[in-house]
Formats: C-alpha cells, structure tokens, sequence
C-alpha cells in the first residue's frame, strides 16, 4: 500500500543521503519507476504534476493504476504518490484521490496568504496521516506550465513554514527546471545552509535534479537536503532512446511497431536513469 513521505525522509535525513521523487506519466513511466526501486530496495516517491494528473486521465486513475501495479507487481519498497507543485484546489482533489503524499506550491503568492493555505493542508494531512510538502522561494525555469523567476528563498520565512509542521520543505537556491543553461550560477550553498540551521530536522527537498553535478548534489545532501525531485532526465532518456528505435527503423521491422516493443527501449532507458540517480543519491538498499 502507498504510504506517506514522512518515515522514509526523517531515516534519509539521519542517514545522510536523499530520496529520489521521479515524475510519472503514463503507463511504462511508473512500471518503470516501480522495478527499479524494488530491484535497488529503494524507496520512492513518485510525482504527478497537474498537468500529467490531467493528461492520464485524473487523479483517481492514477491512484487505482499505482494501486494496482503494487499489487499486481509485488512491490514491497516504501512508495509515496505524491502531487508535484499542487494548487490548493489541487492538493485537495488529491488528498479525496487517495494520494499519501502532497506538494501544496503556494511560493508563487504574497508570503502571508501561503502561510494560511499550507497551515490549513498540514491539518487536513495530519488527520489522513499524509506527508505536505511546501516552497518557498522559486524554482527558476518552467515545468509543466508551472513558471518560477528563481528568486531564492528567505531563510526566516522558510523557518516560519516549516514551523507550521509541514513534513518537508522545498526551497529555492537557484535551482531550475529542466535543463541548466551554461552560465548557471550553481546551487547558493551558503543560503541552504544558513535555512538548514534554521530548520534542524525538516528534511530539505531539492526540485529541478535534471543535470545537478554530482558533486553539487552530495554537497547538497551534507546540507541536510533529503529529497530530490528529478522529472527532465527521464523525459530525454525516453525520448532519445525511442528515436534511436525508430530511427533505425526497428518499428518497421518484424512487429516492431507493437506499441509493447516501440515503448520498451525507452522504459529501459528510464530505468537506467533512475538507478544511476538512485545511486547517486545513497537511497539503494536503504527500503
Ligand atoms: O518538481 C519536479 C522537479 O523539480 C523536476 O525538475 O525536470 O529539472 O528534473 P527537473
Ligand atoms: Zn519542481
């Protein structure tokens, strides 16, 4: 069954290394997701952003999917599902859906209105036993129609949200969606380190993991960082994987244009992507 985010960051934030939330799609995106975090004894939380709640044909299908595929693929690893950058009326369709997890993204509004909307979340998911994620600051970039300046976040407000009981606290330290362009600053260390103090042990979560180094992302591990969102990767592993396929014209070939053979080259390429970051991140073997 789906359990919330809260237990596996609290032990990922006393051990020492991250978990990763991988973005869901489809069908092979969270098959794919799934097996390898049974295979690395990994736990994970996957992410549905609205956009793709929407495109797979809304929040209930996606929780009977995830559902079933625990069921039906014996998954035994710790697994949230989790609603990526959530508006409040959102978070609440959520929370009715049956997720165990949700992000309620309100950075975007004057700091005294996402303090009312998160605290009013924290109770709703304190009582249904559900983890609450909230931001402040910006994540810079656009995902998903979900646009953000970057601005980075105060350590004081952060303080001020993470003690209204949230289970987990994104905060912007000029980190980006999608691609990082080639004069990006980097991640402000001395910011997130300056908001872990403040915050003691709220597990910290890093958003835009597309093309973080991996000597950035330990650094931000140390810094009390227990959460890493990665959705970009995955989208250009697939995709360059599948053009290969059908650029060597392997959909013409035999019954190489069953949707079952078109798609597996890149749902093993997802796989890939996702062990090589669950390495990274110290989560194998931790579930
Ligand atoms: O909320 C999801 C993430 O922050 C993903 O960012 O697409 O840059 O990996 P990314
Ligand atoms: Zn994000």
């Amino acid at each position: 069954a789906l359990v919330s985010a809260k237990e596996m960051l609290q032990k990922a934030k006393a051990g020492h290394y991250a978990v990763g939330q991988f973005n869901i799609n489809n069908l092979e995106w969270t098959k794919a997701i799934l097996l390898t975090a049974e295979e690395c004894k990994s736990p994970v939380i996957l992410g549905v952003s609205e956009g793709a709640g929407k495109y797979m044909a809304g929040y209930k299908t996606v929780v009977g999917m995830v559902n079933g595929m625990l069921e039906e693929l014996n998954i035994t690893v710790p697994v949230a599902l989790h609603l990526d950058h959530g508006s409040y009326e959102g978070a609440k369709k959520c929370i009715e859906a049956g997720f165990s997890s949700i992000m309620f993204d309100g950075s975007h509004l004057p700091f005294e209105e996402n303090v009312e909307k998160t605290k009013e979340l924290v109770a709703i998911c304190n009582e249904k036993g559900m983890s609450l994620e909230a931001e402040v600051g910006s994540i810079g970039g656009e995902e998903d129609g979900v646009v953000g300046m970057g601005e980075c976040a105060d350590p004081q407000e952060c303080k001020a949200i993470a003690d209204l009981g949230v289970t987990m606290l994104a905060a912007g330290i000029g980190n980006i969606h999608g691609k990082y362009p080639a004069n990006w600053a980097g991640l402000q260390f001395d910011v997130l380190d300056d908001i872990q103090k403040l915050t003691g042990e709220m597990p910290l979560v890093l958003h835009g993991g597309t093309g973080i180094p991996e000597d950035m992302i330990k650094k931000a591990i140390s810094l009390g960082v227990s959460k890493i969102n990665v959705n970009t990767e995955c989208q250009i592993s697939f995709a360059e994987a599948t053009r290969k396929y059908i650029e060597a014209g392997k959909d013409l070939e035999g019954k190489g244009f069953d949707p079952r053979k078109l798609l597996a080259p890149g749902a093993e390429a997802i796989k890939a992507t996702v062990k090589e970051k669950m390495e990274i991140f110290g989560s194998i073997g931790k579930a």
